[in-house]
C-alpha cells in the first residue's frame, strides 16, 4: 500500500543546501538555496530556483551571476539565519560576520569564510511560475586547501557537508559504495 501526500515541493528526498550571494560589492545579498541542481557537463552549469518575493530576486535579475557557497555543518547558524531573514532591509554579511569577496569573472561577491565557491554566470533563465530556474555556466571554482585530501580532491570529512531532508539539516553518512561498483542488482 502506498499512501497519498499532497502534491506540493516539500524536501521529500534529501537536496543540498547551498548558500547563493547575488548581486555586486554595493548591493550584495546571500540566499539559503535548496533548490539547485547539476543542470549540464558542456558547458558546466548549474541551475537554482529563486521566488519573486525574494530580495535576492531582484539581484539575480538585474546581474550577470551568482556564487553557489558550500557550507560546512558547523555553519548551520548562517545557513539557518539567511533561510529565513530578508536582506531587503538588512545586510547579511554583517549580520552573520562574513566577509564579502570579488568574484573573478562575474559582479556577485562571494563568501570568504565558505570552504567552496563556484562563480555561474547567468546564461538563461525560465519563468516557471513562483520561481524562476537561473541556469548559470561555471566560469570558476575556488575550493580552501583546509577540506582537500592528500591528491587534491574534496574531502568529506574535512568538508563536512549538509544535506536538506523534510523540515531538517542532516550530515552525511558513511559513503555507500563508489559509482558503478554496487555489482549487480
Ligand atoms: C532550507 C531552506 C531552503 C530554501 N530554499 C530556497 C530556494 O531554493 N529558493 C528560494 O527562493 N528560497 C529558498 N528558501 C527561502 C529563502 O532562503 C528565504 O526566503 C530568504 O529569507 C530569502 O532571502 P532574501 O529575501 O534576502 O532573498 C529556503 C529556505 C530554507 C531554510
Amino acid at each position: 500500500m502506498k499512501v497519498s501526500f499532497p502534491p506540493r515541493l516539500e524536501f521529500h528526498f534529501p537536496c543540498p543546501i547551498v548558500l547563493v550571494t547575488c548581486g555586486d560589492m554595493g548591493r550584495k545579498n546571500i540566499i539559503a538555496v535548496g533548490a539547485i541542481s547539476h543542470a549540464c557537463v558542456d558547458p558546466p552549469m548549474l541551475g537554482v530556483a529563486i521566488g519573486h518575493s525574494r530580495h535576492s530576486y531582484k539581484l539575480m535579475e538585474a546581474s550577470d551571476g551568482f556564487v553557489v557557497n558550500v557550507p560546512r555543518r558547523n555553519q548551520v547558524k548562517v545557513v539557518d539565519y539567511c533561510g529565513k531573514v530578508s536582506g531587503e532591509n538588512r545586510d547579511k554579511f554583517a549580520a552573520c560576520k562574513l566577509t564579502a569577496t570579488k568574484s573573478q569573472k562575474i559582479s556577485a561577491p562571494q563568501i570568504l569564510e565558505f570552504p567552496i565557491n563556484i562563480e555561474c554566470a547567468t546564461r538563461k533563465r525560465v519563468n516557471l511560475g513562483s520561481h524562476d530556474f537561473f541556469f548559470g555556466e561555471i566560469v570558476a571554482v575556488h575550493v580552501d586547501e583546509s577540506v582537500l585530501d592528500g591528491e587534491g580532491r574534496i574531502d568529506k570529512a574535512k568538508l563536512d557537508p549538509m544535506a536538506a531532508f523534510r523540515e531538517s539539516y542532516f550530515s552525511l553518512g558513511d559513503a555507500v559504495c563508489s559509482f558503478g561498483s554496487a555489482g549487480a542488482p
